[in-house]
C-alpha cells in the first residue's frame, strides 16, 4: 500500500496503518566476534555468491528513499567488516530525501574507519559493549578483546559523531552485576545507553535463554540504587523506553520486546545480506528482492513495486517465547537487530 501526501511525496503505509519510514539494512551476515546470544560458536555463514553486492544494496536503498523512507541503519554481522563497505555509505548518505544514516557496530574497526564514516556522511552510530571487564567480555562474545572496542569508542568520540549510544545485551550471572558501571562509563564519555532484552533468535547449542533473562525492570531497579531515573517522551522512531538520569543527564533507555511490547508503533522493515525483505525481526513474512532485483536489471519501477506490495505483508507484530524453542531460525547476525 502507498499514498502520496499534499507534496507528492509517496510514503509507505502497511495495512494497520503505520508508516514504514526506516530501514535496518544488514549488510554482511560475519562478524568478528561470536556473541553467546547470537551466533553459534560453529556458524554457516551465507555463501558469498548469495549476498547482495554493494551496488545492489545501494539501488534498494535509493528505492526505498523514493518510497518516502527518512532513515537507514546500516548494520550486520559487523557492517564495517565488508570489503569497500565505506563506498555505500558514501552512495547512500548522498541520496536525496534521506534524513539520517545510521549505523550499529561492534566498535572493533572504529579506530580506523570512525572518520570516513563521519566524511561519508554517519550521523549517529551506536556501539555494542555488554562488559568493561576484558575476561567477562571475551566470555561474552567468545573472541573479543575489550582493548580494541574502547579504543574504537574513544576514536568516534574524537571524529564527533552527533551521538553515540551504547546497545548493551544483560545476561544474568554473565554481566548484570555492571549495570551500573556500564550507566557511568556512558555518562562519563557523554554516550546514551540502551539495555537489550535477548531475544530467541536461533537456536544456540550451549545457551540457554530463559535461564540467563534478566529483564528490564530488574536493570531499572538495579540502577535506581545509584541514580534517579526520570521517564521521558523522547523518542528516536525506535523501540527504547528512555528515562534520563538526573544525576549526569545521560539518556538510558529499554529495548523490551518480553515485558513491553512495542509492535503498535513499529515503523520498520529490514532488508537481510541476502535480499530479503523481512516485515517483521520476529516473523519470517519476507519479499525476495533479491530475485526482483537480478530478473528485472535496472528497473527500478519494478523494485519499487515490489517494496510497495510487501506492506500487504507485514504482521501485526512479534510473538517472542523464551520457554519454548525458537520459532525464527534465523540468528541475528543475519539481519542485524
Ligand atoms: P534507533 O534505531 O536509532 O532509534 O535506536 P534504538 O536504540 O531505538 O534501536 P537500535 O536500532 O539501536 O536497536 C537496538 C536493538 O533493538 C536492536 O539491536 C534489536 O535488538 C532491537 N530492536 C530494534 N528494532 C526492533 C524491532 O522492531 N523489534 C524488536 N523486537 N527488537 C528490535
Ligand atoms: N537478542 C537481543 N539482542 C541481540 N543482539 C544480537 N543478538 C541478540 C539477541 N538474540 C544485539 C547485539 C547488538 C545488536 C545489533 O543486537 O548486542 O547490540
Ligand atoms: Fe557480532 Fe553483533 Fe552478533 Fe556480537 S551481536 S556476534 S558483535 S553481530
Amino acid at each position: 500500500m502507498d499514498v502520496k501526501t499534499n507534496n507528492q511525496q509517496e510514503v509507505l503505509i502497511d495495512k494497520f496503518n503505520r508508516i514504514v519510514d526506516y530501514v535496518r539494512i544488514s549488510v554482511t551476515d560475519r562478524c568478528d566476534f561470536r556473541c553467546v546470544y547470537c551466533m553459534d560458536d560453529e556458524m554457516q555463514f551465507v555463501p558469498r555468491a548469495q549476498l547482495l553486492t554493494l551496488e545492489e544494496i545501494s539501488k534498494i536503498a535509493q528505492a526505498f528513499t523514493e518510497l518516502g523512507v527518512k532513515r537507514i541503519r546500516i548494520t550486520g554481522g559487523e557492517p564495517l567488516i565488508r570489503r569497500n563497505v565505506i563506498q555505500l555509505f558514501e552512495d547512500i548518505g548522498q541520496l536525496p530525501g534521506l534524513d539520517e544514516l545510521v549505523l550499529t557496530t561492534n566498535g572493533s574497526q572504529l579506530t580506523k574507519l570512525a572518520q570516513p564514516l563521519k566524511d561519508a556522511g554517519v550521523k549517529r552510530i551506536n556501539i555494542s559493549l555488554d562488559s568493561l571487564d576484558a575476561e567477562k567480555f571475551k566470555n561474552i562474545t567468545r573472541v573479543g578483546e575489550l582493548d580494541k572496542v574502547i579504543a574504537g569508542i574513544d576514536a568516534a568520540i574524537a571524529v564527533g559523531f552527533e551521538k553515540i549510544k551504547l546497545n548493551t545485551v544483560i545476561l544474568k550471572n554473565r554481566n548484570h552485576d555492571e549495570v551500573i558501571d556500564l550507566v557511568r562509563y556512558a555518562s562519563d564519555q557523554g554516550m546514551d545507553i540502551s539495555f537489550i532484552e535477548e531475544m530467541p533468535l536461533g537456536v544456540i547449542g550451549d545457551h540457554d535463554r530463559a535461564e540467563v533473562f534478566y529483564s528490564s525492570d530488574e536493570i531499572k531497579n538495579d540502577l535506581e540504587k545509584a541514580f534517579t531515573l526520570v521517564p521521558t517522551t523522547e523518542t528516536t522512531g525506535g523501540p527504547s523506553k528512555y528515562y534520563k538520569l538526573t544525576e549526569t543527564g545521560t539518556r538510558v533507555g529499554f529495548i523490551s520486546p518480553h515485558s513491553h511490547n512495542f509492535c503498535e508503533l513499529c515503523n520498520r522493515v529490514r532488508l537481510t545480506c541476502e535480499g530479503r525483505l523481512l516485515l517483521c525481526l520476529g516473523q519470517e513474512h519476507s519479499v525476495d528482492l533479491r530475485k526482483t532485483l537480478r530478473s528485472y536489471p535496472g528497473d527500478m519501477e519494478k523494485l519499487k513495486q515490489a517494496i510497495r506490495d510487501s506492506m500487504l505483508i507485514k504482521p501485526k507484530g512479534h510473538d517472542f517465547n523464551l520457554t519454548e524453542k525458537p520459532i525464527i531460525f534465523r540468528h541475528m547476525n543475519v539481519t542485524g537487530g
